[in-house]
């Protein structure tokens, strides 16, 4: 079973203080600045072109979340079926630097999402400081009712729902064996947090003590996730937007057998095996939809 997205890729994020939020990203992140064109800086945590925009504005907002899909057919197919459900798209050629193909619309919950072929490769070489992610893991976005995100992504884009909260406060999709490349949260429109993989728990001490180093704390964990089952610790990055670092996240390699997981909201497994609940002030933390992304605008 394989809908059009082959993976997450990054999100792109207005940040109030470009040059602040580079700096942080290549010293504490662990990224790689590829390139800075017209008040956009591509980051990278590898060889591909970019996992990663700072977009310079106004104030902290996210302004997309990007997938990469299979190949250009997937990317098509996509298109024709964006048409028939009457979803909004917005562009239907690359409107950023790297990537060959791509298309963007507005989900139903304002939400603008990016699905583009044919990144760039940046080269293999690495010269970032900082705790270097192994890969993009997810965005967590928020909506009033994670019903109605949730369904298009099931109906449209081909994900599965991995496990739940709630009902309706929390919910995890996948579209490749991790456990989940979304997460979903009850809020206003926006962005909870965005997540890297790492390989192991050594890497999230080491991201303890590289924030230590540059003043700042987690604000969550170390601790470990009954939903996904992965280590997880959380932090502020320097536009006040919620960063994730994880290992050890489960993956479902059998389609055919999977049942999800479900937890009721007043259940602390569900959100950590290890110790206490997620903190309230990352449940009312939000990072806005960015002007242009609002749906009508
Ligand atoms: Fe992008």
């Amino acid at each position: 079973m394989s809908g059009p997205i082959k993976r997450m890729a990054h999100v792109g994020l207005q940040v109030p203080d470009l040059d602040a939020s580079v700096a942080w990203a290549t010293t504490v992140m662990g990224m790689r600045e590829v390139e800075r064109v017209d008040g956009v800086s591509y980051l990278t945590h590898k060889d591909c072109h970019h996992s990663l925009q700072y977009i310079e504005g106004p104030g902290s907002a996210l302004d997309h979340i990007a997938m990469e899909a299979h190949d250009s057919e997937a990317l098509a197919r996509l298109t024709a079926r964006l048409r028939e459900e009457s979803v909004e798209i917005v562009s239907e050629r690359p409107e950023e630097r790297g990537i060959a193909e791509s298309l963007r619309f507005v989900g139903p919950d304002g939400h603008l999402f990016e699905v583009f072929t044919g990144m760039e490769d940046a080269g293999p070489i690495h010269t970032g400081s900082g705790v270097q992610p192994r890969k993009f893991g997810h965005p967590t976005l928020t909506a009033p009712e994670i019903s109605v995100t949730q369904d298009f992504f099931r109906a449209v884009l081909e994900f599965r729902l991995s496990d739940e909260i709630g009902p309706g406060l929390l919910s995890f999709m996948r579209c490749n064996p991790d456990h989940h490349g979304l997460g979903l949260q009850k809020g206003e429109p926006g962005l909870n947090h965005y997540a890297w993989e790492v390989e192991n728990v050594a890497v999230l001490t080491q991201l303890g003590e590289t924030l230590a180093k540059n003043g700042s704390r987690f604000i969550w964990g170390p601790g470990r996730h009954g939903a996904g089952h992965n280590l997880f610790t959380y932090h502020y990055d320097p536009a006040g937007c919620i960063v994730e670092y994880y290992a050890d996240l489960y993956q479902v390699w059998d389609e055919a057998t999977y049942v999800p997981g479900r937890w009721a909201a007043d259940d602390p497994d569900g959100q950590n095996l290890w110790g206490p609940g997620v903190p309230m002030e990352m449940i009312k933390a939000a990072t806005p939809l960015a002007e242009r992304a609002a749906v009508g605008s």
